[in-house]
């Protein structure tokens, strides 16, 4: 690799056809890169090998083209902070596209195009958009390489930036390239552009993007295509592209589950080990809770995953996990030494990337909740001074930090397995500050799917539009189901048919979010979350005390351990109220959700929507 970015392995374009010299004998990749490069016009190619030497010519290339900066060494060593285009800062739901053959196969969840017509747009956006630019070949594995169906992906992407945090984020480059020859293995196309050709001479800005944007997904190609955004969820594409949207449709034809999900594994003061997974909508608490420290004496929490598990029966008939990521990519805000040391201690070892937090004056970075005071002085994300009396966020409120997960020190052996962990629970959550308790025991598993059917919560800032608003996020996939979601719950009801009943994980919901009259949070929730997972597998274990309530079972205001809190078991029961009144709204809002399904939605669901009025009646 020399400075300009060419290495041994980089083509002229003319001659990226095959050959003796050519980079792969992988004949379908060859024949992609070539037609991508045909259309899109680049200065140069290069095939990312994913070494260091090659991340340290990226990085110093991005520092110099100022979309990086470089964090002091001394403190956040091999660190970097990235400012993206302030119209360009989260995912953008309204321009990602299931675009099947039929509309009905991407169901009313997802917007839906013609994919002929989809195809031309594209084709048109395309056409010259990596102008002036080199184009990177990333070829990535979702997932472990020795799995025993490893599931790879090609991005070719125009953002040295997507380079550096595809690396973090997947396994990447010369290793997976040779599995993919060896195999002659199938790949997903994943095709990314900023949209911002440069002519000739032209001065590049630090972070290029363009203001028409265009997330799509062809399922039954199994292909991706991506134009106008650099951000995380919109550019690297193994991330929610491939490993949620293009994932769950291969889960579906080959019977697995693609989830929004952490897994943890909790070891009790006996030394028993357990796998929980737990879906929650995106900022709403998956990468705290994979990484809790727990409050109480004896139990140990451990992580596999933050963000995606992949999950399928195993010869036992038990529902095994993995996490198909490398990194983190975690949001900011929030995160910090008192309500997430485990993170920040990942952070510290360096070799991240930071996107729109601000910058200290002695070259680190900080956002809201890192530090219990501010700095009396930052460079906020947008660039400009920033104090305390500012009166504004000094980091934007969905910036995130990109992070290798092997820098976790609780990081759980197990995640090096291709094999995964048996999960005994699964928690669905969400945020809301009224309504739903702070955990609840589904009475069996259809209740539990009917729970994930009709998970809600209040908006955040992790996708563009209105903060606040309650929406139904089943299984926290709303914007991650590659297909018509009834068929989504329907695939997780029948894949049940395959399970070990004995083994079968336990549903729970919870809500570390629930208000009390004073507007206080009614549960101190991050560390003190692990008294939760104590109580589910008190519950896994028949010994924990419970009330039935018509959704289900609800905790007993003294079997939550609060040993050195400051809160008694009736603070509990509010917590865990199931109120009549808030119950009758809820209700009316699930029917108006199941309204919206049409036939797809599974006979199943509906009686359990019927049993709950039932139960609320009596
Ligand atoms: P994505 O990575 O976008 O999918 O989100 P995530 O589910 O990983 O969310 P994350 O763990 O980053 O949490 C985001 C926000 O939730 C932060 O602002 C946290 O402070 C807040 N949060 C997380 N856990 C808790 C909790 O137990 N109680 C309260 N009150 N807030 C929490
Ligand atoms: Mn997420
Ligand atoms: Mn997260």
């Amino acid at each position: 690799l020399d400075e300009s970015g060419e290495n041994a392995a980089s083509q002229p374009l003319d001659s990226i056809d095959g050959g003796a010299d050519a980079p792969t004998t992988h004949q379908a990749l060859l024949a992609w890169v070539k037609e991508v490069a045909e259309l899109t016009q680049p200065d140069r190619v290069y095939w990312v090998d994913g070494s260091e030497d090659e991340n340290r010519i990226l990085t110093d290339e991005l520092v110099d083209a100022g979309t990086l900066v470089r964090l002091n060494p001394e403190t956040f060593p091999n660190s970097f902070a990235a400012f993206s285009d302030p119209k360009d800062v989260a995912r953008v739901e309204e321009q990602t596209f299931i675009c099947s053959e039929k509309r009905e196969d991407a169901g009313f969840t997802n917007n839906w195009m013609d994919p002929a017509e989809m195809r031309t747009k594209l084709n048109g956006l395309f056409a010259g958009s990596m102008r002036g630019r080199t184009m990177y070949i990333v070829p990535f594995v979702m997932g472990h390489l020795e799995a025993e169906d490893p599931k790879f992906g090609v991005e070719i992407t125009d953002s040295a930036y997507v380079v550096a945090s595809m690396r973090i984020m997947a396994r990447i480059g010369t290793d997976v390239l040779r599995k993919m020859e060896e195999l002659d293995a199938f790949f997903v196309p994943a095709l990314h552009s900023v949209g911002y050709p440069l002519a000739e001479g032209a001065e590049d800005v630090a972070w290029p993007c363009s203001d028409e944007k265009w997330i799509v997904h062809f399922p039954e190609d199994r292909s991706i295509w991506s134009y106008g955004s650099g951000y995380g969820g919109n550019a690297l594409l193994g991330k929610k592209c491939y490993a949620l949207r293009i994932a769950s449709i291969m889960a579906r034809d080959e019977g697995w589950l693609a989830e929004h999900m952490l897994i943890l594994k909790l070891t009790s003061p006996e030394q028993k080990d357990y796998y929980v997974s737990a879906a929650f909508p995106s900022a709403c608490g998956k990468t705290n809770l994979a990484l809790l420290d727990p409050t109480i004496e004896g139990w140990k929490v451990e992580t596999l995953g933050d963000d995606i598990t992949w999950m399928r029966f195993g010869k036992e008939g038990e529902l095994r996990a993995v996490n198909p990521e490398a990194g983190l990519f975690g949001v900011a805000p929030g995160t910090g030494w008192s309500t997430n040391p485990n993170a920040m201690r990942a952070i510290a070892k360096g070799n991240s990337i930071f996107t729109n937090v601000a910058l200290t004056d002695d070259g680190g970075v900080w956002w809201e909740g890192m530090t219990d005071e501010a700095p009396a002085h930052l460079t906020d994300w947008l660039g400009q001074d920033w104090t305390p009396e500012s009166g504004r966020p000094a980091a934007h409120p969905n910036s995130r930090f990109c992070t290798p997960i092997d820098q976790i020190d609780m990081l759980a052996d197990e995640y090096h397995s291709p094999n995964g962990v048996p999960v005994s629970a699964i928690l669905f959550g969400g945020r809301r500050k009224t309504t739903v308790p702070l955990v609840t025991e589904a009475r069996d598993w259809a209740s539990g799917i009917f729970m994930g059917s009709t998970l809600s919560s209040e908006t955040t800032a992790a996708a563009a539009g209105q903060v606040g608003v309650v929406r139904r996020d089943p299984m926290a996939m709303l914007p991650f189901m590659g297909y018509d979601a009834g068929d989504y719950l329907r695939h997780w009801i029948e894949l049940s048919g395959k399970a070990n009943q004995e083994t079968l994980p336990k549903i729970f919901l919870v809500n570390w979010f629930r208000r009390t009259a004073d507007g206080g949070f009614a549960w101190p929730g991050f560390g003190d979350n692990a008294r939760v997972l104590k109580w589910v597998i008190e519950r896994l274990e028949g010994k924990a005390g419970a009330v039935e309530t018509p959704i289900g079972f609800v905790p007993t205001g003294d079997s939550i351990d609060l040993t050195g809190l400051d809160m008694t078991p009736e603070d509990v029961e509010q917590a865990v109220r199931v109120d009549p009144q808030e119950w009758a709204t809820e209700l009316d809002g699930i029917d108006e959700w199941y309204a919206r399904f049409g036939s797809t939605l599974p006979q199943e669901l509906q009686d359990r929507l019927a049993e709950l009025k039932e139960r609320f009646a009596a």
